[in-house]
């Protein structure tokens, strides 16, 4: 069942979301060689509550940490840890906040530091292939259409989407229907339509498409030791049209002088 929101329970929303924006325009001065994963889990997690939310990941089916911060050949689900970042590196923060009772989610894939140029093109494919889902989000058409115009893009430029992950519902639960594949066909799966808020998560990697489940049971990395990168915004259809809710308006990005 998906569950439809009402434009009250979607503003809800877009409080978390904003959070995460806010916190993701300010990353850029925190995500540098030398800092831990930890070290950046406690200042997104001060961030969180000093605005009023909290995280959603911690305690979630016993996850352990804020956020998920995951580096390199790390697809998703980074424990955050003494590891120290390292110039050249690329790094996944995921962020998931709880705010007066609703859920928003939304990631972003941060260069430390310079990065190569093979790097920094996977940054931009996997970034551009939110954008192409995102793109997809209106009335009438369907899961499908956001689906392969991801695997599309990404295809397109020699890269894997992982498929054993997916997209989804959010905002009463942080996963609610429907699942979101980042792979499928153009006009398949359920109607997309208003009071729909979903997370459209795109993880790519740069060889093959499998993975596997560390034994510390949560974090993903590639098989073939490959790095992947992985961007996410939530966005609710609202007056039949895509917003998402995991951005700033213009007037508060020039605030924070992005
Ligand atoms: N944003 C991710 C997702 O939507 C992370 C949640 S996993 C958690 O699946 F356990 F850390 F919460
Ligand atoms: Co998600």
């Amino acid at each position: 069942m998906v569950r439809l929101k009402s434009r009250e329970q979607i503003e809800a929303i877009q409080k978390g979301g904003r959070i995460i924006a806010e916190i993701f325009e300010n990353a850029r001065d925190w995500v540098k060689p030398a800092i831990s994963t930890l070290e950046l889990d406690r200042w997104i997690a001060d961030c969180i509550r000093k605005k009023g939310g909290r995280s959603a990941f911690k305690g979630y089916r016993g996850y352990p940490a804020e956020t998920c911060i995951s580096t390199n050949e790390e697809v998703v689900h980074g424990i955050p840890s003494s590891r120290r970042l390292e110039e050249g590196d690329i790094v996944g923060i995921d962020i998931g906040v709880k705010i007066q009772g609703y859920y928003a989610d939304g990631a972003f894939t941060f260069p430390v530091g310079k990065i190569s140029s093979k790097k920094k093109r996977l940054l931009e494919v996997t970034r551009a292939a939110l954008y192409e889902g995102i793109g997809q989000i209106k009335p009438g058409n369907r899961i499908g259409d956001i689906s392969s115009a991801i695997q599309r893009h990404v295809e397109k430029h020699g890269y894997s989407v992982v498929k054993t992950l997916f997209g989804h519902g959010t905002g009463e639960f942080l996963h609610e229907e429907p699942i979101i594949p980042n792979f499928g066909k153009e006009r398949q799966g359920e109607k997309l339509r208003e009071g729909m808020v979903l997370a459209i998560e795109p993880m790519v990697n740069q060889g093959g498409s499998e993975v596997r489940v560390l034994p510390n049971k949560w974090t993903v990395v590639t098989k073939d030791g490959s790095l992947s990168a992985h961007f996410e915004h939530t966005i609710a259809i609202l007056d039949g049209k895509a917003t998402i809710l995991t951005s700033l308006l213009p007037e508060e990005r020039e605030y924070l002088g992005g």
